[in-house]
């Protein structure tokens, strides 16, 4: 048994990506990245707070020297599908000036998201690059053009919960990726 029994693991109709496979893709994941990237100019940018567990796994399989920022934004204001609208919560943007950036990230949906901060990096923080990774990548058609760079999973068109994955602010400390039972939604 991977987890206790808890009031969280009961409220999940259907587990997608368990403890174990999560771990094998994210090592897999940080095994490519530490071969694409040379140098040492690499600044990891997490996305908060969904990105937070992805980041803190991924970046222990990333054997090079690298810097770690993070940006919090809102798409998704509660519900299950996207806003429309990207808000940046804070001032602060990350300092990346002639850096390689890497934005991490969840889970790509309409798009909207990703497409926001690497315009935002990109035109005020005069970065040497800016590409992106994902653990999930829903199979739709995007609402902008954008694509990450590096994805763990494809997944289909339905809302899911766990590894930093929200709904309204909980579950997000599942240790697995799974969807709800109707009854919570
Ligand atoms: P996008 O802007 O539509 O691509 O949405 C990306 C953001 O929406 C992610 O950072 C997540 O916070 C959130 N999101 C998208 N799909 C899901 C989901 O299935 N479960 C939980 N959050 C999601
Ligand atoms: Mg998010």
């Amino acid at each position: 048994m991977e987890f206790a029994s808890t009031y969280q693991h009961s409220h999940l109709e259907r587990v997608l990506f368990d403890q174990a496979s999560i771990r094998e893709r994210v090592a897999e994941m940080g095994a490519k990245i530490s071969r694409e990237y040379t140098g040492d100019g690499l600044t990891i940018v997490a996305v908060l707070q969904g990105g937070a567990l992805f980041m803190a796994d991924l970046i222990r399989e990333i054997r090079l020297p690298l810097q770690l920022e993070s940006i919090s934004v809102a798409s998704y204001h509660g519900g299950t599908s996207s806003s429309g609208t990207v808000t940046f919560n804070q001032n602060r943007l990350p300092e990346v000036e002639g850096r390689d950036v890497l934005i991490l990230d969840d889970i790509l949906d309409t798009g909207r998201t990703m497409a926001a901060i690497k315009a935002k990096l990109e035109g005020e923080c005069s970065p040497h690059s800016v590409k992106s990774a994902v653990l999930l990548s829903k199979k739709i058609e995007r609402a902008v053009e954008v694509e990450a760079d590096y994805v763990g999973f494809e997944t289909g068109d339905e809302f899911v919960v766990g590894y930093g994955l929200d709904y309204r602010g909980h579950y997000r400390n599942l240790p697995v990726i799974g969807v709800l039972k109707p009854e919570f939604i």
